[in-house]
């Protein structure tokens, strides 16, 4: 695979205004018109499930998972009839989808046999810092990294991804990700569909741009990073889902490094679940956007006979931006058909009509925002604060257990940017010129319009550790990497942060 290129190039430059963000995009750096993705002419193909992985259960207790995962190289056939030399754990591309349930201990086994360093980060799991995968933990081709945690969080579907210092996007884009289940006892007592691959299905959408003999093309652009024009879905272009049973489950997870996808299937569906678990109760919606990084699990009732298609069909208003230029570069207008249902003349579980509809009541502890202490983050081009990302730097220290108010804005009027916390849920508490049109549920990663101001109520982990830190950052990957990343540490009351990393 090419090396990196690009970088620092823009580095450290504040982008404040509309004006400077257009001359960003430099030659070629501005796209036109409807992109034409690799392979869309082909037949469809069987949608790939990725193997459900749980683990090993230790003999003596039953309640420890071992998981063992190989980063490594392959190929693969994206597109029908070409093969792309790729990146996947335990296999060629992409990743197993990893179980694990509430009250578990992990022990994670990590192989690096990519000839580049790597960590992998679990987005969306609460866990200590040492085992969160941050680019201090990074390590060097042909060594394993161990950490281990416990389970302590609600249902959810997340992820795990590449997190290396400054080339997270390349090794997502590669191919490095899997979804991961968290299951508990709670939201199982509902009775959604959990017969994986069955009626219970990962959706992972990422995209790829190919050079003319078909291998990942992976030139950055300037402004628009590693936007791909062909979206795949669970690796491929193209494919086709057979649908057996009346209800189905779809684990929505936008791992694209710049996409942003709004969501629709030309019928109604049931929100179940946002990125950090259970709705409170079920949320009827024509459409949901998922920023990059963002998850959710939704309800499709089929109708006999009634394919259905999953289809991304572009950012509502542009996203915001006011500019289409602007918009039509960062994709934001493009529409794709992500997915093709198709729906038998007899499904199982038939017949239930409308009101077969699931409906839940989740009675869930609200933490109050009264007078908890307030941060401010501004999303500025490539930089939070003014600052770019600083391994040795700590930019909040968190003492106490209770909940934060982030407001984090977006200083720029022509860049869509997106903000995630590791090791934390949070509350979409209030949005200022702006909107979400979706913000019920917990999050952990979340849409930041244009000139909008958007106040997070968030929850941490409870892993005190003065040592390393957990981050926060914008996860239109190509932005995390040119530094919009901040880093925070957890800390006992009245403790002093006193990072160690060892690499930098
Ligand atoms: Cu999914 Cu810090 O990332
Ligand atoms: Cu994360
Ligand atoms: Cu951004």
């Amino acid at each position: 695979m090419g090396t990196i290129s690009r970088r620092t190039f823009f580095k450290g430059m504040i982008l404040a205004s509309a004006a400077a963000l257009t001359a960003c995009a430099g030659p070629g750096g501005v796209r036109r018109g409807q992109p034409a993705p690799a392979g869309a002419d082909a037949d469809p193909r069987p949608l790939p499930i990725p193997p459900l992985y749980e683990g090993e259960l230790d003999g003596t207790d039953g309640t420890t998972r071992r998981f063992e995962l190989t980063a490594q190289e392959g190929e693969y056939e994206i597109v029908p009839g070409h093969t792309t030399k790729t990146w996947g754990f335990n296999g060629a591309w992409l990743g197993p989808t990893l179980l694990m349930r509430r009250g578990e201990h992990i022990e994670m086994t990590v192989r690096n046999e990519v000839p580049e360093p790597t960590v992998v980060h679990w987005h969306g799991l609460h866990l200590p810092a040492a085992a969160d995968g941050g680019p201090a933990l990074m390590f060097p081709p042909g060594e394993s990294w161990t950490p281990s945690w416990d389970v302590d969080q609600p249902a959810a579907t997340c992820w795990y991804h590449p997190h290396p210092h400054e080339t997270s996007a390349l090794h997502a884009y590669r191919g490095l990700a899997g979804a991961i289940i968290v299951a508990d006892e709670g939201p199982e007592t509902i009775d959604f569909p959990s017969d994986y691959g069955v009626d219970d299905i990962p959706v992972i959408i990422t995209d790829a741009k190919f050079t003319a003999d078909y291998q990942l093309d992976e030139t950055i652009d300037p402004t628009y990073g590693l936007l791909g024009d062909t979206p795949l879905v669970n690796g491929i272009t193209r494919p086709r889902f057979e649908a057996s049973r009346r209800v189905l489950r779809l684990r929505l997870v936008n791992g694209a490094t710049m996409r942003f996808h709004h969501l629709e299937l030309g019928v109604p569906f049931q929100v179940i679940a946002t990125d950090q678990g259970v709705l409170s109760g079920p949320a009827l919606v024509d459409g949901i956007l998922l920023s990059p990084g963002e998850r959710a699990e939704i309800l499709v009732y089929l109708e006999p006979g009634k394919d259905l298609t999953l289809r991304s069909t572009g950012v509502p208003d542009g996203g915001g931006l006011p500019r289409e230029e602007a918009a039509n570069g960062f994709g934001l207008r493009d529409t794709f058909d992500l997915l093709q249902i198709a729906v038998p003349e007899t499904l199982e579980g038939s017949g239930e009509g409308e009101e077969g509809k699931l409906v839940w009541d989740i009675h869930s502890e609200e933490p109050s925002a009264e007078g908890v202490p307030e941060r401010e983050w501004r999303l500025n081009g490539f930089q939070i604060n003014e600052q770019s990302m600083d391994m040795a730097r700590v930019d909040a220290v968190i003492d106490h257990s209770g909940p934060e108010l982030w407001h984090v804005i977006n200083e720029n009027a022509d860049w869509p940017h997106n903000f995630h916390i590791h090791n934390a849920r949070f509350r979409v508490h209030d949005i200022q010129d702006g909107e979400i049109a979706f913000r019920d549920g917990w999050h952990d990663t979340i849409t930041i319009p244009p000139r909008s101001r958007v106040s997070l109520l968030v929850v941490f982990g409870q892993y005190p550790d003065p040592t390393l830190a957990y981050m926060f950052h914008c996860h239109m990957l190509f932005h995390e990497d040119e530094g919009m990343m901040g880093q925070f540490v957890i800390v006992e009351p009245g403790q002093e942060p006193a990072l160690d990393h060892p690499n930098h």
